[in-house]
C-alpha cells in the first residue's frame, strides 16, 4: 500500500509515532526490502556500503531489547521529575507507552555503520556518523510512505555491548546508532509538529 503524499506532506508528517503503532498487524519482508532500498540510495562519506541494518523479528530477541530500552528510559523520565506539562508531558506519557510495548512492535530496526568513534577527532565522527543517519532517515521516510511508522531512539545504546550480544553484532567493529521500533500505524493522517520560529534557528551570514 503506497499513501498519496505529496513529498512535502511526506517531510512534513513522518512524525515520532509510539502510541499510534499496529501492534497486531504483521509488517511483510518484502515491504522492508523496499524501504531498505530506497535507504541505499542516500549518501555516504565516501565509505559507501559500510552500512548495516540488523531488522529484528524474532519475538525473544526482541523482548531483550525491549529490556535494556526500559532500564534506561524509565530512570530518565524519573530524571526529567516535577510537573511536566503540555509538550513535555505528552512526549513522557508516549515513551511510557513504547517502553510498556516495544517487545510488541513486530519490527526492530538497527542501524549500524562500520567502525567506532570513541575518542576519534571531531572531523571523523562527523563523517561516520553522516554515513548512516540520512540512510535510516530514508528508511524513515519510506516507511512513511507505505503506511508504517515508528520512532528514531537511542535509549538502547547505554547498553549497546549487551545488544551486540544479543544480536551477533561484532561490538569492537561496528557501532549501532539508533533502534527504530517498525509497525503499521493505526491511521495514516498525522499533522507536522510544532516549530520554533525559523529566524530563531537559522543564521544568514553570520550567527
Ligand atoms: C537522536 C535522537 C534520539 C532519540 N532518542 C529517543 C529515545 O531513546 N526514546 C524515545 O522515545 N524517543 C527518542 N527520540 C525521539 C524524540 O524524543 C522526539 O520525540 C522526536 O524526535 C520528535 O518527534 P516529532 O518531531 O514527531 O514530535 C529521539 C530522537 C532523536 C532525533
Amino acid at each position: 500500500m503506497k499513501l498519496d503524499l505529496t513529498p512535502d506532506e511526506l517531510l512534513s508528517t513522518t512524525r515520532a509515532v509510539r502510541k499510534r503503532l499496529d501492534l497486531t498487524r504483521p509488517v511483510e519482508r518484502e515491504v522492508l526490502e523496499e524501504c531498505l532500498q530506497l535507504a541505499q540510495q542516500a549518501p555516504t562519506g565516501g565509505y559507501q556500503q559500510n552500512w548495516h541494518f540488523v531488522v529484528v523479528q524474532d519475538a525473544d530477541k526482541r523482548a531483550a531489547l525491549a529490556e535494556l530500552w526500559k532500564q534506561v528510559a524509565y530512570p530518565y523520565l524519573q530524571r526529567g521529575g516535577g510537573a511536566r506539562e503540555g509538550m513535555m508531558l505528552r512526549i513522557s506519557e508516549a515513551v511510557v507507552h513504547m517502553a510498556e510495548h516495544l517487545h510488541e512492535v513486530p519490527v526492530h530496526v538497527i542501524p549500524c555503520v562500520e567502525g567506532r568513534f570513541e575518542g576519534k577527532p571531531n572531523f571523523m565522527v562527523a563523517s561516520m556518523y553522516a554515513s548512516i543517519i540520512p540512510a535510516a532517515w530514508s528508511f524513515m521516510l519510506a516507511a512513511r510512505s507505505r503506511g508504517l511508522g515508528g520512532v528514531w531512539t537511542t535509549f538502547h545504546l547505554v547498553h549497546e555491548q549487551e545488544a551486540a550480544e544479543i544480536l551477533g553484532i561484532p561490538y569492537d567493529d561496528v557501532t549501532q546508532v539508533a533502534l527504530i521500533p517498525v509497525a503499521y500505524t493505526l491511521g495514516t493522517d498525522f499533522k507536522p509538529g510544532k516549530r520554533k520560529p525559523l529566524d530563531s534557528m537559522v543564521h544568514w551570514d553570520h550567527w
